[in-house]
């Protein structure tokens, strides 16, 4: 076996060079790559206007190997950029999040940053509580320690137009720059700029040859690393439903069979799981683009003579493959188009009138009409091109500018490897919906993993390049600390693992202290999920009190929150011994209710006025004691 080969290709850090000019390092802090194209895009226009400076993009993980070499590299730095995405429960992304813990760390560094002027953009969601907390924060630890902030901290807003909140922010930066990067002359901005669009050089071959054949999902022997550039292969052991017939929902119970992988993870962690898109969505595609499912290419970011291709914001490659299998596994094809997507494809309109209209579209005077059109009616992709029937992308076009790239999912995994070693369990809820305009919207992963086809019912079964992400939401590691869980619908998910993962430590012998689960579903007929084995649990004694708010089986709505107001003496208790408190699910709607019954209770039990009860839940989520695992 050979270890996996890396799903897209990262290109190489340039060499330093010492041309005298003033060095600008723009950082990013990316999940699905949208911080790192914006860092791209800063430093392609700048390049453009400054001639006088240079500008390095470098992803957050790739600056320094360890704190010393942060701190030592940050030091010299004169002016940089930061893009920095905000993710779950106003985390960092994962290859922000070293940078982060260090950089909070050592806020009694002094004014050690006074020498960097900065700016950040922060990536967020307005519908999440901590609206990009992590660009706030970081924007005003620099200017604490030091730092001379050019521009005041860009808020990006994905639920509306993230690309015009970056526009907007760009363009009060620029006369900022010119202060500090024009010509001696005074004169700066030679060149106007317009974005590059983007294309790969694409090869086709007519045979496959077959050392071109993607072998990257090959099993590997144990001792490499997987991440979500590595990700391996594993196959789907076990899939079942897990609503009853009654209920009009579905939810998928899956089991990846990690054995012989080297893929380890611990209870808590979550899986990256890259899935493809339905057959027929791929058809569809072809069919707009009218190019055939067999043409046998590959992409790449250089000229033939070996050069880099000019625009440099060009995501990586993927392994030379067939059309049919790049779009089943590396389009976006069902996501909303961005405006810089409906730009690249009016470059390919053969009827002026059509591409007239896409750049209408994603000009500032179509802005509410994209608002509109876009994105409060759904439309996909394949929506809109099926609206311009002239524009068709050639495939170097297609996969650099008009498709993203299929993001891999994230589940909270289910089960314990005290329990499950040799496999990750996953509990889905099928996304199944009806957009403004009519069309099903079928959730990519969901919708794979309850096609999925086991091991158990077929030898030619299901398989996923997936991947374990590590996270903090862990039990506590004294076993007789109380543990209180509140996870409603597939947020029961993590508790399915804790509560196997107590079951065996108490059968190795260790004692327990006490345990209560706050489950919530519809109706017990329908989606009581996993039900047997929440009882079984209670039976075993590794969860003390089982409490379950059924929503639609009374007259009125009863969930999660309003059991733990019936428990409210016994909840203080358990935090008064220094119990544990875990929330997961839905973060817009339950997390922040349970987050409000949560203060409620300890303000009511402790007698407490509503500052000592902010900093009481702070605290607690302070020193790790309050967790959340929310989406
Ligand atoms: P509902 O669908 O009847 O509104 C799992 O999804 C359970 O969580 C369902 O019973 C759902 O109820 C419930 N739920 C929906 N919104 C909630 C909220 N804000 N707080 C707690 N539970 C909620």
């Amino acid at each position: 076996t050979e270890p996996p080969k890396p799903l897209m290709v990262k290109t190489e850090p340039e060499p330093e060079v010492d041309d005298g000019k003033k060095k600008v390092s723009i950082f990013y802090g990316t999940q699905t790559g949208t911080a790192e194209g914006f860092a791209k895009a800063l430093a392609e226009e700048a390049k453009v206007r400054y001639e006088k400076a240079s500008f390095k993009v470098i992803d957050l993980d790739d600056y320094a190997a360890d704190d010393e070499e942060y701190e030592e590299k940050l030091k010299k730095e004169t002016l940089t950029f930061f893009f920095l995405a905000t993710y779950g429960d106003g985390e960092p992304t994962d290859n922000a999040a070293r940078f982060y813990k260090w950089f909070m760390e050592g806020k009694e560094r002094g004014d050690w940053l006074k020498n960097l002027h900065y700016g950040v953009f922060g990536l967020g969601n307005r519908q999440y509580e901590h609206f990009n907390r992590i660009a706030k924060v970081v924007d005003d630890t620099i200017a604490e320690q030091g730092g001379k902030r050019l521009i005041p901290v860009g808020l990006g807003d994905d639920d509306q137009c993230i690309e015009d909140d970056f526009a907007a922010w760009r363009e009060l930066l620029w006369p900022e720059l010119d202060q500090l990067l024009q010509d001696e002359d005074g004169t700066t901005v030679a060149t106007p700029y317009t974005a590059a669009v983007l294309e790969y050089r694409v090869v086709f071959h007519d045979s496959p040859d077959a050392s071109l054949l993607d072998k990257s999902f090959s099993k590997s022997n144990g001792h490499a690393v997987h991440d979500a550039q590595h990700p391996c292969r594993a196959n789907v052991a076990v899939r079942r439903e897990l609503h009853t017939p009654a209920s009009d929902r579905s939810c998928t119970h899956l089991e990846f069979d990690i054995s012989g992988t080297g893929l380890v993870y611990e209870t808590g962690d979550h899986v990256g799981v890259y899935c493809e898109n339905l057959i027929e969505v791929v058809e569809e595609a072809e069919m707009l683009l009218g190019l055939s499912p067999d043409t046998f290419f590959s992409i790449h970011t250089d000229k033939e003579d070996g050069t880099p291709l000019s625009g440099s914001s060009l995501p990586p490659p993927f392994p030379p493959c067939t059309l049919r299998r790049a779009l089943t596994q590396y389009a976006d094809l069902l996501s909303s188009p961005k405006k810089s997507s409906l730009l690249a494809l009016a470059a390919h309109c053969s009827d002026p009138s059509e591409a007239d209209r896409l750049r209408h579209l994603a000009s500032p005077s179509g802005k509410d009409e994209y608002a509109q059109w876009v994105v409060a009616s759904q439309r996909s992709l394949l929506e809109v091109m099926a609206e311009f029937p002239s524009a068709k992308p050639p495939i170097g076009a297609f996969f650099a500018g008009v498709a993203p790239r299929l993001q891999p999912r994230y589940y909270s995994i289910s089960s314990s490897p005290r329990m499950a070693p040799s496999r990750i369990h996953v509990t889905c809820a099928l996304v199944f919906e009806k957009t403004p305009v009519g069309r099903i919207h079928k959730g990519v992963c969901s919708t794979w993993m309850k096609n999925a086809v086991p091991l158990d019912e077929s030898r030619d079964c299901s398989w996923a390049p997936i991947f374990v992400r590590q996270s903090n939401f862990k039990l506590p590691a004294d076993t007789k600390v109380p543990v209180l869980m509140i996870g409603p619908g597939t947020g029961l998910a993590p508790f399915r693992g804790f509560l196997q993962e107590r079951l065996a430590l108490k059968e190795a012998g260790a004692e327990l202290g006490p345990a209560i689960l706050f489950f919530g579903c519809r109706n017990r007929q329908m989606d009581y999920i996993y039900e047997d084995e929440l009882n079984n649990f209670v039976e075993t004694g590794a969860l003390s009190e089982l409490i379950v708010a059924f929503s639609r089986e009374g007259p009125k709505k009863e969930y999660v929150q309003h059991k733990m107001m019936e428990k409210a003496s016994d909840i203080w208790n358990m935090i008064s011994q220094e119990g544990y408190i875990y929330v997961c699910g839905d973060a817009k709607g339950m997390a922040r209710d349970v987050h409000r019954t949560l203060h409620t209770i300890v303000q009511e039990q402790g007698s407490l006025d509503s500052s000592k009860t902010e900093s009481m839940v702070k605290n607690l989520q302070m020193n790790g004691r309050y967790l959340r695992d929310v989406w």
